[in-house]
Protein backbone atom coordinates (compact mmCIF):
# COMPACT_ATOMS: atom_id res chain seq x y z
CA UNK A 1 0.00 0.00 0.00
CA UNK A 2 0.79 3.40 -0.98
CA UNK A 3 1.51 6.08 1.69
CA UNK A 4 -1.31 8.12 0.27
CA UNK A 5 -3.16 4.58 0.72
CA UNK A 6 -2.63 4.15 4.13
CA UNK A 7 -3.27 7.65 5.10
CA UNK A 8 -6.56 7.52 3.45
CA UNK A 9 -7.00 4.37 5.13
CA UNK A 10 -6.11 5.72 8.47
CA UNK A 11 -8.69 8.20 7.85
CA UNK A 12 -11.50 6.19 6.84
CA UNK A 13 -10.72 4.21 10.11
CA UNK A 14 -11.17 7.47 12.14
CA UNK A 15 -14.50 8.35 10.65
CA UNK A 16 -15.70 5.16 10.79
CA UNK A 17 -15.15 5.64 14.83
CA UNK A 18 -16.28 8.86 15.12
CA UNK A 19 -20.02 8.21 13.58
CA UNK A 20 -19.75 5.09 15.70
CA UNK A 21 -19.28 7.47 18.68
CA UNK A 22 -21.80 10.09 17.39
CA UNK A 23 -24.13 7.19 17.21
CA UNK A 24 -23.46 5.66 20.80
CA UNK A 25 -23.25 9.02 22.63
CA UNK A 26 -26.14 11.49 20.49
CA UNK A 27 -28.64 8.94 18.34
CA UNK A 28 -29.93 5.63 18.31
CA UNK A 29 -31.82 6.82 21.62
CA UNK A 30 -34.72 5.21 19.81
CA UNK A 31 -36.93 3.63 22.94
CA UNK A 32 -35.17 5.47 25.31
CA UNK A 33 -36.64 8.94 27.22
CA UNK A 34 -35.26 12.20 27.57
CA UNK A 35 -36.71 15.35 29.03
CA UNK A 36 -34.44 17.50 26.84
CA UNK A 37 -36.17 18.86 23.50
CA UNK A 38 -35.67 16.82 20.49
CA UNK A 39 -32.41 17.70 18.34
CA UNK A 40 -33.92 18.89 15.29
CA UNK A 41 -30.37 19.96 12.70
CA UNK A 42 -33.01 20.98 9.73
CA UNK A 43 -35.68 23.30 11.57
CA UNK A 44 -36.76 24.45 8.28
CA UNK A 45 -39.87 26.63 8.67
CA UNK A 46 -40.89 24.48 11.71
CA UNK A 47 -40.76 27.31 14.45
CA UNK A 48 -42.15 30.33 13.59
CA UNK A 49 -43.18 33.08 15.76
CA UNK A 50 -46.93 33.15 15.17
CA UNK A 51 -49.73 32.03 17.49
CA UNK A 52 -51.39 28.86 16.87
CA UNK A 53 -55.09 27.45 17.99
CA UNK A 54 -55.77 27.60 21.77
CA UNK A 55 -52.69 30.00 22.50
CA UNK A 56 -52.81 32.56 24.95
CA UNK A 57 -52.48 35.74 23.47
CA UNK A 58 -51.53 39.29 25.48
CA UNK A 59 -52.99 41.09 22.36
CA UNK A 60 -56.65 40.60 23.06
CA UNK A 61 -58.67 41.40 25.80
CA UNK A 62 -59.69 38.39 26.50
CA UNK A 63 -56.62 36.86 26.65
CA UNK A 64 -57.15 34.18 23.74
CA UNK A 65 -55.50 34.34 20.26
CA UNK A 66 -58.66 32.50 18.87
CA UNK A 67 -61.34 35.12 17.87
CA UNK A 68 -64.89 34.75 18.13
CA UNK A 69 -66.72 35.29 14.92
CA UNK A 70 -68.01 38.71 14.38
CA UNK A 71 -71.69 38.69 16.16
CA UNK A 72 -74.02 38.62 13.17
CA UNK A 73 -71.47 36.60 10.89
CA UNK A 74 -73.05 33.50 8.89
CA UNK A 75 -70.69 30.80 7.84
CA UNK A 76 -71.32 29.39 3.90
CA UNK A 77 -74.31 26.78 4.29
CA UNK A 78 -74.82 27.68 7.73
CA UNK A 79 -77.86 30.31 7.37
CA UNK A 80 -80.47 28.21 9.64
CA UNK A 81 -83.13 30.25 8.54
CA UNK A 82 -85.82 27.66 8.87
CA UNK A 83 -87.05 27.28 12.48
CA UNK A 84 -88.82 24.09 11.76
CA UNK A 85 -85.85 22.47 10.28
CA UNK A 86 -83.02 23.75 12.18
CA UNK A 87 -84.47 23.38 15.82
CA UNK A 88 -87.91 20.97 15.14
CA UNK A 89 -90.06 24.02 16.68
CA UNK A 90 -91.26 26.71 14.87
CA UNK A 91 -90.90 30.34 15.37
CA UNK A 92 -94.07 30.19 18.40
CA UNK A 93 -92.39 27.50 19.88
CA UNK A 94 -94.52 24.47 18.51
CA UNK A 95 -93.19 21.33 17.95
CA UNK A 96 -93.03 19.91 14.21
CA UNK A 97 -95.91 17.29 13.63
CA UNK A 98 -94.23 16.11 10.24
CA UNK A 99 -90.53 15.67 8.99
CA UNK A 100 -89.88 18.48 6.74
CA UNK A 101 -87.98 17.07 4.54
CA UNK A 102 -88.94 14.40 2.05
CA UNK A 103 -88.51 10.52 3.55
CA UNK A 104 -87.48 7.70 0.82
CA UNK A 105 -85.75 4.73 0.93
CA UNK A 106 -82.61 6.16 1.16
CA UNK A 107 -83.16 8.51 3.82
CA UNK A 108 -84.20 5.80 5.72
CA UNK A 109 -81.49 3.57 4.94
CA UNK A 110 -79.25 6.85 5.82
CA UNK A 111 -81.38 7.16 9.37
CA UNK A 112 -80.78 3.18 10.00
CA UNK A 113 -76.91 3.89 9.26
CA UNK A 114 -76.63 7.12 11.49
CA UNK A 115 -78.86 5.78 14.35
CA UNK A 116 -76.24 2.63 14.36
CA UNK A 117 -73.16 5.20 14.56
CA UNK A 118 -74.77 7.74 17.12
CA UNK A 119 -77.71 6.59 18.45
CA UNK A 120 -77.44 2.64 19.14
CA UNK A 121 -74.31 2.75 21.72
CA UNK A 122 -76.89 3.71 24.28
CA UNK A 123 -80.26 3.22 23.36
CA UNK A 124 -79.72 0.16 21.47
CA UNK A 125 -80.14 -1.40 18.06
CA UNK A 126 -83.71 -1.57 18.43
CA UNK A 127 -84.63 1.68 20.51
CA UNK A 128 -85.35 0.10 23.32
CA UNK A 129 -82.66 1.91 25.79
CA UNK A 130 -80.54 -1.10 26.12
CA UNK A 131 -77.67 -0.46 24.25
CA UNK A 132 -73.89 -1.43 25.09
CA UNK A 133 -73.03 1.40 27.50
CA UNK A 134 -76.40 1.08 29.32
CA UNK A 135 -75.87 -2.80 29.37
CA UNK A 136 -72.23 -2.80 30.23
CA UNK A 137 -71.61 0.95 31.17
CA UNK A 138 -74.28 1.02 33.75
CA UNK A 139 -75.16 4.52 31.59
CA UNK A 140 -79.37 4.23 31.65
CA UNK A 141 -80.73 5.44 28.21
CA UNK A 142 -83.93 6.42 27.60
CA UNK A 143 -86.49 3.55 25.87
CA UNK A 144 -87.67 5.13 22.67
CA UNK A 145 -90.10 2.22 21.76
CA UNK A 146 -91.39 1.19 25.10
CA UNK A 147 -92.08 4.49 27.41
CA UNK A 148 -95.91 5.78 26.43
CA UNK A 149 -94.59 9.49 26.69
CA UNK A 150 -91.45 9.01 24.25
CA UNK A 151 -94.24 7.25 21.80
CA UNK A 152 -96.04 10.48 21.52
CA UNK A 153 -92.90 12.27 20.99
CA UNK A 154 -93.42 15.05 17.74
CA UNK A 155 -90.95 14.91 15.47
CA UNK A 156 -89.75 18.04 16.06
CA UNK A 157 -88.88 17.27 19.65
CA UNK A 158 -87.09 13.69 18.67
CA UNK A 159 -84.99 16.40 16.46
CA UNK A 160 -85.06 18.36 19.67
CA UNK A 161 -83.78 15.83 21.78
CA UNK A 162 -80.30 15.75 19.01
CA UNK A 163 -80.31 19.31 19.01
CA UNK A 164 -80.05 20.66 22.51
CA UNK A 165 -79.11 17.02 24.34
CA UNK A 166 -81.26 16.25 27.30
CA UNK A 167 -79.80 14.80 31.09
CA UNK A 168 -77.08 12.48 30.22
CA UNK A 169 -76.99 12.57 26.46
CA UNK A 170 -75.02 15.28 24.86
CA UNK A 171 -76.16 17.35 21.94
CA UNK A 172 -75.18 16.48 18.62
CA UNK A 173 -74.11 19.39 17.13
CA UNK A 174 -71.83 17.57 14.31
CA UNK A 175 -74.63 15.38 12.67
CA UNK A 176 -75.67 17.40 9.98
CA UNK A 177 -79.69 18.75 9.82
CA UNK A 178 -80.63 16.21 6.94
CA UNK A 179 -78.89 13.45 8.59
CA UNK A 180 -80.81 14.10 11.99
CA UNK A 181 -84.46 14.28 10.47
CA UNK A 182 -83.10 10.76 8.93
CA UNK A 183 -82.45 9.77 12.29
CA UNK A 184 -86.20 10.71 13.20
CA UNK A 185 -87.58 9.13 10.58
CA UNK A 186 -86.09 5.78 11.72
CA UNK A 187 -86.68 6.02 15.25
CA UNK A 188 -90.19 6.60 14.41
CA UNK A 189 -90.11 3.48 12.38
CA UNK A 190 -88.39 2.10 14.95
CA UNK A 191 -91.64 2.86 17.15
CA UNK A 192 -93.63 1.61 14.96
CA UNK A 193 -95.49 4.67 13.75
C1 LIG B 1 -74.57 8.86 25.74
C2 LIG B 1 -75.78 8.09 25.60
C3 LIG B 1 -76.80 8.56 24.61
C4 LIG B 1 -76.66 8.68 23.25
C5 LIG B 1 -75.43 8.43 22.42
C6 LIG B 1 -77.94 9.10 22.75
N1 LIG B 1 -78.83 9.23 23.77
FE1 LIG B 1 -80.74 9.79 23.61
N2 LIG B 1 -80.94 9.74 25.61
C7 LIG B 1 -79.96 9.33 26.50
C8 LIG B 1 -80.45 9.46 27.84
C9 LIG B 1 -79.68 9.14 29.12
C10 LIG B 1 -81.76 9.98 27.74
C11 LIG B 1 -82.70 10.32 28.89
C12 LIG B 1 -82.39 11.74 29.28
C13 LIG B 1 -83.22 12.22 30.44
O1 LIG B 1 -84.45 12.07 30.38
O2 LIG B 1 -82.63 12.73 31.39
C14 LIG B 1 -82.04 10.13 26.33
C15 LIG B 1 -83.24 10.58 25.82
C16 LIG B 1 -83.55 10.63 24.48
C17 LIG B 1 -84.83 11.04 23.95
C18 LIG B 1 -86.04 11.48 24.75
C19 LIG B 1 -86.04 12.97 24.85
C20 LIG B 1 -87.16 13.49 25.74
O3 LIG B 1 -87.79 14.46 25.33
O4 LIG B 1 -87.36 12.94 26.84
C21 LIG B 1 -84.75 10.94 22.58
C22 LIG B 1 -85.83 11.25 21.58
C23 LIG B 1 -83.41 10.50 22.28
N3 LIG B 1 -82.71 10.32 23.44
C24 LIG B 1 -82.94 10.29 21.01
C25 LIG B 1 -81.61 10.02 20.71
C26 LIG B 1 -81.10 9.96 19.37
C27 LIG B 1 -81.92 10.13 18.11
C28 LIG B 1 -79.77 9.69 19.48
C29 LIG B 1 -78.74 9.59 18.38
C30 LIG B 1 -78.54 10.77 17.59
C31 LIG B 1 -79.46 9.58 20.90
N4 LIG B 1 -80.60 9.79 21.60
C32 LIG B 1 -78.21 9.32 21.41
C33 LIG B 1 -78.70 8.89 26.18
C34 LIG B 1 -78.16 8.91 24.92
Amino acid sequence: MTRRGRRLSRMGTACLLAATLAFAVGGCTRGSTSKRPPIHPNPNMDDQPKIEPFDASPWFPDGSAMRPPVPGTVARGELFADPVLHTGAAADGTWAAVIPIAVDDAVMARGEERFGIYCQPCHGAKGNGKGPSAVRGGIPAANLVGDPRLLALEPGQIYHAMDAGIGLMPAFARIPTEDRWAIVAYVEELQGR
